[in-house]
């Protein structure tokens, strides 16, 4: 995919197909992208876990909640529109350093944009319930559960939306597809 349109295309999806695995290799390219992601003083703090089994993935589920904006029945994917895989980002709490979180963020838009290019939709959640995933998971008290992504492949489309009146609301067109406003170029950037 051209660059430019992976940057269009690569947008938060919330409705999958759950019948649908992704392949095998397309896990293990996203897996790479988040190897070679850059990071402060290149440390590679971060830890994943990635959860594919398909009843892990349905465990996990219920702690992740989706589109807060929207009306919970319609952001939060149904039955059978679940998303099939997540990768939970993790790092050992003591080593929590000024730039984490950027690296956290670095990493992760490479596994989306990976994903993206393979045309397998993600999304990124920050909304999610730590103590019991912690618990599901086997995750050691000594790291902390940043964000999770997760992937699949989409049942439905986003578009970007031009901005009107400031409002950074997303909503459902007709089609139930995703709008999502941003910014005009001449509000994000100053040239000098
Ligand atoms: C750090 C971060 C946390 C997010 N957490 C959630 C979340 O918990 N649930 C959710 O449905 N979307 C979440 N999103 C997705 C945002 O809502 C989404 O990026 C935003 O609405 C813009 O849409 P776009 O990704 O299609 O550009 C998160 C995104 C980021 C970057």
């Amino acid at each position: 995919m051209e660059i430019m349109k992976l940057m269009e295309w690569c947008r938060s999806y919330r409705r999958f197909d759950q019948s649908k695995p992704i392949p095998e290799a397309v896990l293990e390219r996203i897996m790479e992208a988040a190897r070679l992601a850059n990071s402060a003083s290149n440390r590679q703090q971060l830890r994943f876990i990635v959860v594919r089994s398909p009843e892990m993935v349905e465990k996990i589920f219920p702690f992740t909640h989706w589109a807060a904006i929207l009306p919970k029945e319609v952001g939060q994917p149904k039955e059978g529109e679940h998303p099939v895989l997540f990768i939970v980002s993790t790092y050992e709490t003591a080593t929590k350093a000024k730039w984490t979180d950027l690296d956290l963020g670095i990493a992760e838009a490479r596994m989306t944009l990976t994903a993206a290019a393979e045309g397998v939709g993600s999304c990124i959640l920050a909304n999610i319930e730590r103590d019991p995933i912690r618990e599901a998971l086997d995750i050691d008290a000594s790291y902390e559960i940043a964000t999770i992504v997760a992937f699949g492949y989409p049942t439905h489309e986003s578009h970007i939306v031009e901005m009107k009146g400031g409002d950074v609301k997303y909503y459902l067109d007709e089609k139930k597809d995703y709008c999502v406003p941003k910014r005009g170029r001449e509000e994000l950037f100053r040239m000098v």
